[in-house]
């Protein structure tokens, strides 16, 4: 992108684009976001400009475009400082761009597509871990084929994206049905779709579940993608979708000596009206009370997003086997286990959304501007 046109008129500068789009800059604004070596650390993007000192009528000798229209240079009044912002930043600053998600909705039709990796490819080559990072940003969930059916291998994998997180169920898990906590993941029944951690304020973003060992009957995972039932909502019963949006449901985590609460809408959209996060778990749901009214949309809207997450329209799934592992999206994508005969032990462990998207960044090479 270049400028095309620039011109400083009162207090603010407007910038016409190579493409006819024309911006207004306040000049306060411009000073806050100066890019030279005394506004903003070069390494660590860090804002070294003292936001609250400027003076509110902050004031421009010169304003113009250099660099063929690539860069736009602003000499302050008040100090020595010569701003200079590329034109590229300046129109991702002013241009909204239309909503494009990087997710794609998916239901039942995902059954023999989930994108499935090679382990040893993946610890191996950044470029085939930026392409699971990729697949779990579209779909929410990826496989893995040819794991060694060993915690190394589960805390090799997590270790990918970064440290592990400790919970109350410590970091690297292995659980098995031996009922060591007070939840129904150490057991052999069937757990209906839900997410993990909506007791918690931060639940956790990526969940990793590899089988190490498995001798017996059912146990099969399944999945369905929130965000394509929040869709199915929204289109279908808007109002039911706004209830949904709107209640926060409390949750707690119970064990001698532990009581985590959390509270968290079914659904959570970001900034640009895109499907951020799903929190659903029935279970887990704590007394709360509403006015009669707002009782009656909540149970309707809830009672919905249960009744299509429960359509085998909207699920897939598998029976890990020892050497396979799954990972998932814990804010998009719920998970559920039928109940099992016989042995099953499995490896896992979570890690913080931000750690997951700081990742996928990094191997991508975004910088902070860049959405
Ligand atoms: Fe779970």
């Amino acid at each position: 992108m270049y400028i095309k046109q620039c011109e400083c008129a009162g207090d603010a500068v407007s910038i016409t684009f190579a493409d006819n789009q024309t911006q207004q800059f306040s000049l306060f604004w411009l000073r806050d976001h100066s890019t030279d070596k005394t506004s903003l650390n070069p390494s660590t993007m860090q804002r070294d400009v003292d936001t609250f000192s400027l003076p509110p009528s902050t004031a421009a000798t010169r304003v113009s475009a250099s660099d063929d229209g690539a860069v736009l240079r602003i000499l302050w009044t008040d100090d020595d400082i010569v701003s200079e912002y590329r034109a590229d930043f300046l129109y991702q600053m002013a241009v909204t761009p239309a909503s494009k998600p990087a997710y794609r909705l998916w239901a039942s039709e995902l059954q023999n597509d989930v994108p499935d990796f090679d382990y040893q490819q993946v610890v191996d080559s950044e470029a085939s871990f930026l392409a699971v990072l990729e697949a779990i940003e579209a779909y929410g969930v990826v496989t893995f084929s040819g794991m060694p059916s060993d915690m190394q291998a589960t805390k090799k994998l997590l270790e990918q994206v970064g440290y592990i997180r400790e919970t109350v169920f410590g970091g690297l898990w292995d659980f098995s049905n031996n009922q060591a906590h007070s939840d129904s993941a150490y057991t052999s029944v069937g757990i209906g779709l839900h997410t993990d951690g909506t007791y918690t304020i931060d639940p956790p973003g990526l969940q990793l579940l590899h089988c190490l060992a498995f001798d017996g009957e059912g146990g099969f995972n399944q999945f369905a993608d929130g965000f394509k039932i929040a869709q199915v909502i929204k289109d279908e019963d808007p109002s039911a979708y706004q209830t949904l949006t709107q209640v926060k449901v409390p949750a707690h985590y119970i064990e001698p000596g532990i009581q985590l609460r959390g509270q968290h809408p079914v659904i959570t959209e970001n900034s640009a009206g895109d499907f951020e996060q799903i929190c659903f778990n029935n279970y887990d749901r704590s007394p709360f009370m509403l006015s009669d009214e707002q009782q009656k949309a909540f149970y309707h809207a809830y009672g919905l997003f249960q009744k299509l997450l429960n359509d085998p329209a909207f699920q897939i799934n598998f029976q890990l086997q020892p050497g396979r592992a799954v990972w998932f999206d814990n804010w998009r994508a719920l998970h559920a286990r039928t109940g099992f005969s016989g042995f099953r032990h499995l490896a896992g462990g979570y890690t913080n959304r931000e750690d997951y998207i700081s990742k996928l960044l990094t191997l991508r090479g975004q910088t902070p501007w860049h959405n």
